[in-house]
């Protein structure tokens, strides 16, 4: 894994956050378990008509869009950060069809059909402050009778993965007066949004794996910003707020090197209208 940026970054709040800077270690550090991305797989081929035409929004390295191409669907990835995408088209294997990859903004699509048999997103509207306006492209896009899949790795609110997410966002805001996001604050607040213009919900879910590591080892992501809250937090509060990390997670956990296990699920809400 390339280390990443130190430094905070200078883009506005207002901005969507671009992953150019994670595109060198994002697959390293987020990557499902070899049988959760064939269960992935398997929801993908159960849900996908065949041949159909799939928009993954802020599709980045293709972690969960090349289940639609292994599917031979029609793919079209966008994402603001051309650095992402490069790195899933370097991972294409040969024979595989080739997704189209444009470089664009979720909450302004650069489609004008209504052809979309399926929009993917998955861990990408809590980096959209307009993340409103980003599921209304997503709905002008569908074809009638199409579907919006909403993914995400889940982990309880009771695990430590959790608590220590729901920490760090304290920590954010005491420190910089800010949301440790830009965008939703939570996907369940996108499922209530789609709700309300009428969606009906399914949900699939992966079987559990464990996300599993030490206080210290945690400590030392964040310190080394590997987590896109932690990019625009300016260098000497990031130094003072993993500190207080620490000391809250040795109260909380006993040791900062024992590990702590979080188990999660890759969840998918399925929207139908
Ligand atoms: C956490 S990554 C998720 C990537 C992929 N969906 C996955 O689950 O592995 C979020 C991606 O959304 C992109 N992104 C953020 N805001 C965006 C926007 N307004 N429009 C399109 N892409 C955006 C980022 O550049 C990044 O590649």
């Amino acid at each position: 894994m390339n280390a990443p940026d130190t430094a905070g970054s200078t883009q506005s709040p207002g901005e969507s956050l671009s992953f150019d800077r994670a595109a060198s270690f994002y697959n390293a550090t987020r990557s499902h378990p070899p049988q959760v991305t064939r269960e992935v797989d398997a929801m993908f081929a159960s849900l996908l008509p065949p041949g159909g035409r799939i928009l993954e929004i802020g599709v980045g390295t293709g972690r969960i869009a090349r289940s639609a191409l292994a599917n031979h669907n029609t793919l079209v990835g966008i994402d603001i950060s051309r650095k992402m995408m490069e790195q899933f088209r370097l991972a294409l294997l040969s024979g595989m069809p080739s997704p189209l990859l444009i470089q664009g903004n979720a909450s302004s699509l650069p489609l004008t059909c209504g052809c979309m048999d399926v929009v993917v997103a998955v861990h990408v509207f809590h980096l959209i402050p307009a993340w409103q306006q980003a599921v209304s492209e997503a709905q002008r896009v569908l074809k009638p009778g199409g579907m919006i899949l909403l993914g995400s790795d889940d982990s309880p609110p009771d695990t430590p993965y959790s608590r220590i997410q729901e920490y760090w966002g304290e920590l954010v805001q005491k420190h910089t007066g800010r949301r440790a996001h830009r965008g939703s604050i939570s996907l369940d607040e996108v499922q209530q949004y789609l709700i309300s213009t009428g969606a009906q919900v399914n949900i699939l879910r992966t079987s559990t794996w464990n996300l599993t590591k030490t206080p210290a080892q945690i400590m030392q992501r964040f310190e080394q910003r590997v987590f896109s809250h932690t990019w625009t937090i300016p260098d000497g509060d990031l130094q003072a707020m993993v500190h207080e990390l620490g000391d809250w997670m040795l109260a909380e956990f006993g040791s900062l090197d024992q590990e702590i296990d979080s188990p999660t699920q890759f969840v998918l809400r399925v929207n139908r209208w």
